[in-house]
């Protein structure tokens, strides 16, 4: 039984990509791992979001992990920020964290590209990721592909900590999958799809209406060439939806290729969306059920207990080995 932490942000929709890339396996992880998955509204505050917006996609967010089929029984689901060892081993990561090393970051050089007023926050958010995953002595973070470097500067981070005070942190692994892990953009199939893209026919959120679905994969960028086949680099668009077809049946690319070889580009499009409608369907009503309910308050409160309990405790260990805080003077190494 391994320890698994992972988080999703709360900004925007959350997309068919956050699913297979990243929910799908919490679900599956929870049953036979310890699980701790967040809401990472904090990493949401990097950029400038409306207040009622964050808490109304906190909420969603959190909806949709239970309709998804995360359980409260089986894992502890919680709010980032109503936990607040996050914050507060974010801050001590960050004095450990070179700027070197932060600059290097994909996914800060991305989103820093043609932005005249970057925020400190997005620079040090991968400080904060490391602070989520570290708090809860994590050995597994199922993630997709776009977050890989930022697990191993997390490891790094916990080695440099490790060195310097003494052995505190367990060093973690990212746990990518090798189906899903980059869903590609419906327009622009070279390109991860992103609840950020400015064209919505590019993503499908998991909370589109059936016909939405099947108009955005009907209109989904592909090739030419008329032939089914799975080749990422030549035929990026039909991979991806393959790729779709494949996580939201559960069959394996290869049948699929055999299924469809005598078959046209539409056709295979009618049905990779009503394969996604399908396997949406049961999770956007149990998300219905449960977005406005005192259900999901009473699960993110006893989750916050279960993971403040656990924080605080690994916390006061941390903040002993960095000599901070009188009173964790007395706490055992
Ligand atoms: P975020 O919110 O951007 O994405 C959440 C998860 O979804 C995965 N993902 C995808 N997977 C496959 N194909 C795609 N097109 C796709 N788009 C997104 C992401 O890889 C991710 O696993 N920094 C993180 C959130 C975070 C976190 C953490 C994750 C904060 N603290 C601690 C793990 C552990 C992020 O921005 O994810």
């Amino acid at each position: 039984m391994a320890k698994i932490f992972s988080g999703i942000k709360p900004t925007g929709v959350v997309t068919l990509g956050n699913y297979l890339g990243a929910m799908k396996q919490f679900v599956e992880l929870q049953e036979e791992h310890e699980a701790f998955y967040c809401v990472v509204d904090l990493h949401s505050i990097t950029v400038q979001l409306d207040r009622v917006e964050l808490m109304d996609n906190t909420r969603k967010l959190a909806a949709l992990y239970l309709a998804c089929g995360l359980d409260p029984e089986k894992s502890t689901i919680f709010v980032q920020s109503e936990v607040k060892a996050h914050a507060q081993l974010g801050w001590m990561l960050t004095c450990i964290a070179g700027m070197g090393e932060l600059s290097r970051m994909t996914q800060y050089k991305d989103k820093s590209q043609n932005s005249e007023n970057i925020g400190a926050g997005l620079f040090v958010y991968p400080t904060l990721m490391a602070a989520d995953i570290l708090l809860y002595g994590t050995e597994l973070v199922p993630v997709g592909d776009d977050q890989k470097q930022h697990v191993e500067l997390t490891r790094d981070l916990a080695e440099r900590f490790n060195k310097r005070y003494y052995e505190t942190f367990t060093i973690p692994e990212p746990l990518i999958q090798k189906e899903g892990a980059r869903i590609m953009s419906l327009t622009n199939p070279v390109k991860k799809m992103s609840k950020s893209d400015a064209n919505a026919k590019g993503f499908i959120s998991m909370l589109d209406e059936p016909n939405v679905i099947r108009k955005k994969i009907k209109s989904a960028v592909t090739d030419s060439s008329g032939v089914i086949s799975f080749d990422r680099e030549n035929k990026p668009g039909i991979s991806n939806l393959l790729e779709i077809y494949s996580l939201s049946t559960d069959t394996p690319i290869d049948d699929l290729v055999e299924r469809y070889k005598d078959s046209n580009y539409g056709t295979f499009k009618q049905d990779v969306a009503e394969a996604v409608v399908a396997m949406l369907e049961p999770i956007q009503n149990r998300y219905h059920e449960l977005v406005d309910s005192a259900e999901l308050d009473a699960i993110l409160d006893a989750g916050r207990e279960k993971a403040e309990a656990v924080a605080n405790k690994n916390l006061a260990k941390i903040e002993k080995a960095m000599g901070l805080n009188r009173k964790r003077a007395k706490v055992k190494k």
